[in-house]
């Protein structure tokens, strides 16, 4: 069930709501606006902040009962100094609609003064992702435990921008719970058929162009690259293709790629049994690119993009690759095969090259590419490379405003020496220094004559602790990323 959102006036007199929400920042108090409100609950708002029991501390959370007719409930979320306030906002409304979703209401309103349309979309966006949840493996509860799912969310704040805000973040919203939801589905369901056809359902929805390669479409192609890794699993590789076109027709493409492991065991080079299962998020790249194309869609933004996937698993078997092996990608390089577990490089090799054929005006990949990424920024930032120091730049800025900072790190030639190979053009794997730089030094092998930058969400995409905003699991990352850069080229 998904949130239906709705922005009203804010007018107190005539609320009618379970919970109302009040965003309030740290030193404000209750202001002129609040006063009226006050007034109506019995003053519990003055007698509140006078007691210092609210403060407006980022993440600071006071639920109250209110005996005032309309108004059931109140909480109250902090905004902190709120120097950023869309980022604020959009964290205190996943807060508020996290915590409505687990009392039980089935309707929330959230005021927070008056807002413009950046803020509108920011808590829109926060509403969403707080509200979102993934029931579907679970059977039901019983008619008697079962809690009532939060539905609809009235933002307070009326104007055409309020309208506007609303309307964009809600397909962001949409597509940051696609790419969750297909982060979530365990390996043997989200397959690359499943993938395939998930793209196939956006593109009928908003007219997109699909197109699917399989095998032996790839072989055709010469893919030696994406193919190796596919040669484990009787599962049908996918390089799945989703063209957009609403901007000038001669106007060069964005393209946006993602990698797409439905499941990483590592392949004859075997990860250990612990934590393997959370290798069902390698394909949060992919899912990604799927959830940015539904929100692009969603706001038929005047722009042409096109989205390629490149989707398979990863497994050990008689027919895998090996260690040693030498591969030939479809641009001709030859690849030896140090580690099988540096399987996402091999699929976007080919997925890259291929890209070329749209002539680009920029790519951007997403992958969960190496554990080294997660080791040197954690799970807070994105790391971010590439041939362009303007796209590098563009994509940083795009991901600030998004709410889904990156982080530049080198691509300096010195660390080529890395992954140079005895016997072929280059090796797959460089070992562990500087892993995040050399696995991206390798796609720049593959990456046409286009301006290209690639993100390393492997601990940006999922979180393996709550957030308080959002729980374990898939974050939406880098949904947002790919749809503010889009945007931004509107601009
Ligand atoms: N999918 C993994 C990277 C990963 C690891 C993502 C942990 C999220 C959390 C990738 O395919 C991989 O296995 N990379 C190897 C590369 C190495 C063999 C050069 C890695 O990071 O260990
Ligand atoms: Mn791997
Ligand atoms: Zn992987």
């Amino acid at each position: 069930m998904s949130l239906t959102l709705s922005a009203r006036a804010a007018d107190f007199g005539a609320l009618d709501t379970p919970l109302l929400v009040l965003a309030i920042s740290s030193g404000t108090g209750v202001d002129d606006t609040l006063n009226a409100l006050d007034k109506r609950l019995g003053g519990i708002l003055r007698r509140t902040v006078d007691r210092r029991e609210f403060r407006g501390g980022r993440d600071e959370m006071l639920h109250l009962s209110s005996a005032a007719a309309g108004v059931e409930r109140v909480l109250l979320v902090g905004l902190g100094k709120a120097e950023d306030r869309p980022a604020s906002l959009r964290r205190a409304a996943a807060l508020s609609s996290r915590h409505a979703s687990k009392l039980g209401v089935r309707r929330m309103s959230f005021f927070a003064g008056t807002i413009n349309e950046a803020e509108a979309e920011a808590i829109s966006v926060g509403l969403i992702a707080g509200a979102w949840d993934f029931k579907e493996l679970k059977t039901p509860p019983s008619a008697d435990e079962v809690r009532e799912p939060l539905e609809e969310a009235v933002i307070l704040g009326s104007s055409p921008g309020v309208e506007r805000g609303v309307g964009t973040g809600r397909a962001i919203g949409a597509g940051h719970s696609l790419a969750r939801r297909l982060g979530m589905l365990p390996g043997n369901i989200c397959t690359p058929d499943y993938l395939a056809d998930t793209a196939r359902e956006i593109g009928q929805r908003y007219g997109m162009t699909v197109t699917v390669l399989g095998r032996e479409e790839m072989e055709r192609e010469r893919m030696g690259s994406f193919l190796c890794v596919a040669q484990g699993t009787p599962q049908d590789p996918k390089l799945i293709v989703l063209e957009y076109r609403r901007g000038k027709p001669n106007e060069k493409p964005v393209g946006l790629v993602g990698k797409g492991l439905c499941f990483d065991s590592g392949g004859i080079s075997i990860k250990p049994a612990q934590g393997m299962e959370w290798m069902k998020f390698d394909m949060c790249g992919a899912a990604g690119v799927l959830g940015a194309m539904e929100t692009i869609g969603q706001m038929q933004l005047p722009v042409n993009v096109v989205g390629l996937i490149g989707s398979t698993t990863n497994m050990p078997s008689g027919t895998a690759v090996k260690p040693g092996d030498v591969v030939q990608a479809s641009n001709g390089k030859y690849i030896e095969i140090i580690n099988t577990d540096a399987e996402g490089r091999l699929v976007l090799a080919d997925v890259l090259a291929y890209a070329a054929r749209y002539k680009p005006a920029a790519v951007i990949d997403a992958a969960t590419l190496t554990g080294a990424c997660v080791i040197a920024l954690g799970h807070t930032a994105t790391g971010v490379m590439g041939s362009d120091d303007a796209l590098v730049q563009e994509v940083l800025d795009a991901g600030k405003r998004a709410g889904e900072p990156g982080w530049p790190l080198p691509l300096w030639d010195d660390y080529k020496e890395l992954i140079k190979s005895d016997v072929a053009d280059i090796k797959n794997s460089g070992g562990r220094p500087a892993g995040t730089i050399t696995a991206a030094l390798f796609l720049k092998e593959f990456a046409g004559d286009y301006p290209w930058v690639h993100l390393d969400v492997a601990g940006t995409a999922y979180t393996e602790s709550d957030l308080g905003t959002i729980p374990r699991g898939p974050t939406g990352v880098p949904v947002g990323t790919f749809v503010e850069f889009v945007r931004g080229r509107t601009r």
